[in-house]
């Protein structure tokens, strides 16, 4: 794989803020947004709400003004849990919300007790029937919210269910991920006061109301790291262009760690080397600025690779190494043990037939296809469709042998998710 490839929109960015476009009638635009299912999902939540939406070339254009309905039904809701993120805002423009309990990623029992928890703090009824999640309140109240762990969503809901509370509110123990500031900044361009997005004490200073605005979404940092993954893996020598590599650091650091080679070069990242020369190093995934759990399954076919063993301990799922079995049918050697996972190194792939149980996992399961002898058979790839825009492709245009068939094996002429133009 040699080349240069550029970074989409990031997913955990862009449906948050779709989200977050509930809060104001009017017309949102949002720009650098992935195509790929999971934003498809989300603007036919916000369709079945009322707004409308039209998506051209890269930017979202979000009208909310005829949104009448506080109501997310199951069916659209189970396909993917980012849609809960929808709770904070129509609390808040609405008064209540009705949200079906989400399905999603199969990563464990992933809970909203933080997200119900907090609105209630911020002073909401909360009550649960029927699968779904009711939150009411007349105007939420400003107040100092702990979160037992900084969640991501929980974080996310809470500050958008803020923003027009009366008084002040505390977020504590916040989560620190880069799409928080993206969310930060995307609220206080609608006319939020917030302090402290993308840091552990979030302040916000509610106001009366917020106006639509236009925004572009922060680069993908996952979808980087898989494709930085994709070339160590396969001893290439790739840039990944359009992101700022701080927001990276801890991988880049285990990659290096690896014996890869990693250039960083203002909004561009290089990685080369040998797999050959690879050796293990032990991981653990946390909250960021830890290591990113989302780059934990591309991680471990790194590892499956370099010379001896390492550990690799999931601190923020359960049940994500669900894919480990599909890796050593593959070739790879690892146990599993609770949430540690010892991997084997120095192994080689051979071709296979295998299954995506998930997003992330689908993503790996195709780069240790890549570096694997002979043809792998990757099923189940509508995982991948949720989250990275134009995957093949983009991975083709750098040199991968890899294409997308249909259920009889037969060669797919058109991509289920257009290759973006270029930027
Ligand atoms: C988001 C990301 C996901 C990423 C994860 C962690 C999106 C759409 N998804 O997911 O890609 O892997 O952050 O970086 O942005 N928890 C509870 N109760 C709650 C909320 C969470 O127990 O109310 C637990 C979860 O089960 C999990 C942990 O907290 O074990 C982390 O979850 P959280 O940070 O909320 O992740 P998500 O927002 O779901």
């Amino acid at each position: 794989m040699t080349g240069r490839l550029h970074v989409s929109g990031a997913k955990n960015s862009a449906l948050k803020l779709m989200a977050a476009s509930l809060l104001a009638p009017g017309t949102t635009r949002l720009h650098n947004v992935p195509q790929i299912q999971d934003v498809r999902t989300m603007s036919e939540v916000l369709e079945f709400l009322g707004a409308v939406i039209d998506f051209q070339d890269g930017t979202l254009t979000i009208d909310t003004t005829k949104v009448e309905s506080h109501v997310a039904p199951y069916d659209l809701v189970q396909r993917m849990r980012a849609s809960i993120q929808i709770m904070g805002p129509l609390l808040n423009r609405f008064g209540r919300a009705r949200v079906a309990m989400p399905g999603g990623c199969n990563l464990g029992p992933r809970k909203i007790d933080f997200h119900l928890r907090g609105l209630e703090r911020l002073g909401a009824t909360v009550r649960a029937d029927h699968g779904f999640v009711e939150v009411s309140a007349e105007r939420l109240r400003g107040t100092s919210i702990f979160l037992d762990y900084p969640s991501v969503g929980a974080t996310e809901n809470l500050l958008m269910a803020a923003v027009t509370a009366t008084g002040t509110t505390v977020i504590d123990n916040a989560a620190r991920e880069p799409e928080i500031l993206d969310l930060g900044k995307f609220l206080i361009s609608m006319g939020a006061r917030i302090e402290g997005a993308g840091t552990s004490r979030i302040e916000i200073h509610g106001v009366d109301e917020l106006s639509p605005t236009e925004h572009t979404v922060m680069p993908d940092r996952i979808e980087a790291g898989t494709y930085l993954v994709a070339a160590a893996v396969t001893g290439g020598d790739l840039e990944v262009e359009g992101i700022t590599p701080h927001i990276l650091q801890m991988f880049l650091a285990k990659l290096r760690a690896v014996g890869v080679h990693v250039q960083e070069n203002g909004r561009k990242i290089r990685v080369w080397g040998s797999p050959g020369d690879y050796t293990g190093t032990d991981v653990a995934t946390l909250p960021y600025p830890g290591f990113p759990t989302d780059l934990q399954a591309p991680m471990m076919v790194l590892l499956s690779l370099a010379q001896g063993s390492s550990i690799v301990t999931e601190n923020v799922f359960e049940n994500r190494f669900g894919f480990v079995d599909e890796l050593i049918r593959l070739g790879a050697d690892i146990k599993v043990a609770g949430h540690h996972a010892l991997v084997n190194g120095g192994r080689s792939f051979t071709g296979a037939i295998v299954r995506c149980p998930d997003l992330r996992a689908g993503a790996a399961l195709v780069l240790a296809g890549m570096m694997g002898e002979g043809v792998t058979e990757v099923r189940d790839i509508f995982h991948i469709d949720r989250g990275y825009e134009g995957f093949t492709e983009k991975l083709r245009s750098v040199g991968a042998d890899l294409e997308r068939v249909d259920a009889e094996g037969e060669p797919l002429d058109r991509p289920l998710v257009e290759t973006p133009s270029p930027s």
